[in-house]
C-alpha cells in the first residue's frame, strides 16, 4: 500500500493525472472517503489525464457518466444513492467493469462485493489543514 500526502486540490490534482497513466482496459478505480474527502476532484483529474475535455460532473443521480472522448473509454459511477449491490447488477455494471474502458466508482465500499479483486482501491482521509489530505492506495502496478 502507498500513502500520498496532499496540501493543495492542485496536488490531489496532479495525482489523478499521473494515475491516468497507468489505467488500462479493464482498470477499475474504487474510491472511498466521506462527503467532500475529494473524490470526484481526483475523478475529474482522471478524465483529464485521458484526455476527456468535457466537464466531468457527478453522476449522484444517473448512477453513471460516460464518457468516449479520451484514450480509453471512461465511465464514471457514484453509487451514493444505490440501495443495494442488485441494482448495480440491474444497470449491468459488469460490461463496464470486465469492458474495454476504465471505470472509476465514487462510494466504493457500498458496493464492496461488486468490485473486482484487481480493483485499485484509494482511501482519502481529511489530514489537519483545510486542504490536507491522505490517499491510501492499494492494488497498483502489480
Ligand atoms: N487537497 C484537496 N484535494 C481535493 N479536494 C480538496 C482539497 N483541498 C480542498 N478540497 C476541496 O474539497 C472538496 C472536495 O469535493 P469533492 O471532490 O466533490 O469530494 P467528494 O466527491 O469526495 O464528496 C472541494 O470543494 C475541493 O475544492
Ligand atoms: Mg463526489
Amino acid at each position: 500500500m502507498s500513502k500520498v500526502f496532499v496540501k493543495t486540490q492542485e496536488e490531489t490534482e496532479r495525482l489523478g493525472m499521473k494515475l491516468a497513466k497507468v489505467l488500462k482496459p479493464g482498470s477499475v478505480v474504487a474510491l472511498c472517503g466521506d462527503l467532500g474527502a475529494g473524490k470526484t476532484t481526483l475523478t475529474k483529474a482522471i478524465a483529464k489525464g485521458l484526455g476527456i475535455t468535457s466537464l466531468v460532473t457527478s453522476p449522484t443521480f444517473t448512477i453513471i457518466h460516460e464518457y468516449k472522448e479520451g484514450r480509453l473509454p471512461f465511465y464514471h459511477f457514484d453509487v451514493y444513492r444505490l440501495d443495494d449491490e442488485e441494482e448495480l447488477h440491474e444497470l449491468g455494471y459488469e460490461e463496464y467493469f470486465y469492458g474495454d474502458g476504465v471505470s472509476v466508482v465514487e462510494w466504493a465500499d457500498r458496493v464492496e462485493g461488486c468490485l473486482p479483486k484487481d480493483a485499485i482501491r484509494i482511501k482519502i482521509f481529511y489530514g489537519d489543514g483545510e486542504n490536507e489530505r491522505i490517499f491510501h492506495i492499494e492494488n497498483i502496478g502489480d
